[in-house]
């Protein structure tokens, strides 16, 4: 087999067959097959596309490149979940423990926050001695012991998708929506669950910017997992707007909490109550999905859940945050509405950068971050808002670039007709 017919094959719109996509997958993760070959083949697939049979095939190449985690020694459904990165994205710290405190197994490989976009790992850093390097049998012990365990993605995971996706990055071809979707569920498949509710972002500070983009890739990734047996469902919702009310690691750990003990904000809470609802239904710990929607209300609202996110983190060796001390800031910069009227956008993509820009994200893979800075909102899209209201906190230590200021003018779209308030989940797929 020679990769050039593989590229020519591909650029002339035939299918790539199976022996096809292992021998690209298996010959680039060998090193055997330049970074010039698959770059022309990803390009030809980011035009050409792929069936549904050659994305379930790549997606399996690129499972089996690597550790797939062996979960059969844990009791029960596990159930995992999946967001595509958003902006004040802080659903697995409320999600994992809400589910776990019914009974429903949560063995969740996450990642780190990149650019605009916040990464659950390192949300759980920014709690005193809460570690995510968990070695395998005890984080199978933590699961089978108190139904939840987070960790980082071990570099075995999956190699072929961080060799293809460096190479994405590089060559104009991340928004392929199946090479996104195998990408995605490589992944997911590898960390072992049966059941696995993706979260599919749209808007301004998310991959997909439109609802048909967002569902083509919903389905693409609901039949992958399909194929694999697993139970799959893709939420499709709102990114026009950060998620919830802060932005920043320590800041949305705050809120996670205030979350689970039933005070959190309304979008934040709808998502997660209806995530957790089919993830509670699939692990049979409820009859059907109104009860398990039900169910998953009642523990943010009986201290069940907070109970378990307790757990959690002193199973991971944290210490949980007393939250009046928990944020240390030397300035909190209140930045106030220029013009009167209702809130028609407050740009996630915006507000993800400017918390960046503050030392709160990271700008490449090595930069540092401050887990105590970000943005607090103090409205939301609908809202109306007089000339010198303050529509968000900025959180300040040492870092600032003049910037910061000119993001957030360019965030906010203030209007004069009434604005409706958008909804948090526009569609449900699987
Ligand atoms: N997230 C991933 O893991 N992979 C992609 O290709 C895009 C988003």
């Amino acid at each position: 087999m020679r990769m050039v017919d593989i590229i020519v094959n591909k650029r002339e719109g035939l299918e790539n067959t199976q022996a096809e996509i292992d021998f690209l997958i298996n010959g680039y993760v060998k090193g055997d097959i330049p970074d010039y070959q698959i770059s022309s083949w990803l390009m030809a697939t980011f035009f050409q596309g792929m069936s549904d049979d050659e994305a379930f095939y790549l997606t399996k190449a690129m499972l089996y490149s690597g550790d797939v985690i062996d979960l059969s020694m844990i009791d029960g459904v596990k159930v995992d979940k999946h967001s595509t990165g958003g902006v004040g994205d802080k659903t697995t710290l409320v999600l994992g423990p809400l589910v776990a405190s019914v009974g429903a197994k949560v063995a969740k490989l996450s990642g780190r926050g990149l650019g605009h976009t916040g990464g659950t790992l390192d949300k759980m850093e920014s709690i005193e001695g809460m570690s995510i390097d968990i070695p395998e049998d005890r984080f199978i012990h933590q699961v089978n012991d108190i139904n939840i365990a987070v960790a980082g993605q071990t570099k075995k995971l999956v190699p072929a998708d961080k060799l293809l996706y460096a190479l994405r990055d590089v060559t104009g071809t991340v928004p392929s929506k199946p090479l996104i979707a195998s990408s995605i569920m490589s992944k997911k498949l590898a960390s072992g669950a049966d059941v696995i509710c993706l979260d599919v972002k749209i808007g301004d500070g998310a991959f997909m910017k439109t609802l048909d983009d967002a569902k083509d890739l919903s389905e693409i990734m609901v039949a992958i997992g399909n194929s694999f047996g697993k139970k799959v469902t893709a939420f499709i919702t709102d990114m026009d707007q950060p998620l919830g009310m802060t932005i920043g690691n320590r800041l949305e750990v705050k809120e996670a909490m205030e979350t689970l003990a039933g005070h959190g904000p309304e979008d934040l809470e709808t998502l997660c109550v209806n995530i957790a609802s089919y993830m509670i239904y699939y692990a049979h710990k409820a009859d059907s999905l109104e009860e398990a929607k039900q169910l998953a209300y009642d523990q943010l609202h009986n201290g069940q859940a907070l109970a378990k996110f307790h757990e959690f983190v002193e199973a991971q060796g944290g210490t949980v945050p007393v939250l009046d001390k928990f944020i240390t800031v030397d300035e909190i910069i209140p930045y106030k509405a220029k013009k009167a009227g209702y809130i028609k956008r407050i740009k996630a993509l915006n507000i993800g950068l400017a918390s960046m820009k503050l030392g709160g994200g990271r700008e490449t893979k090595e930069d540092d971050i401050d887990p105590n800075v970000g943005i607090v909102l103090h409205q939301k899209v609908g809202d109306l808002v007089k000339v010198g209201d303050t529509v968000c906190d900025i959180y300040k230590n040492k870092r600032w670039s003049d910037d910061i200021l000119e993001l957030l003018d360019e965030a906010y779209e203030i209007v004069e007709e009434e604005i409706q308030t958008p909804d948090t989940i526009k569609t449900i797929i699987g």
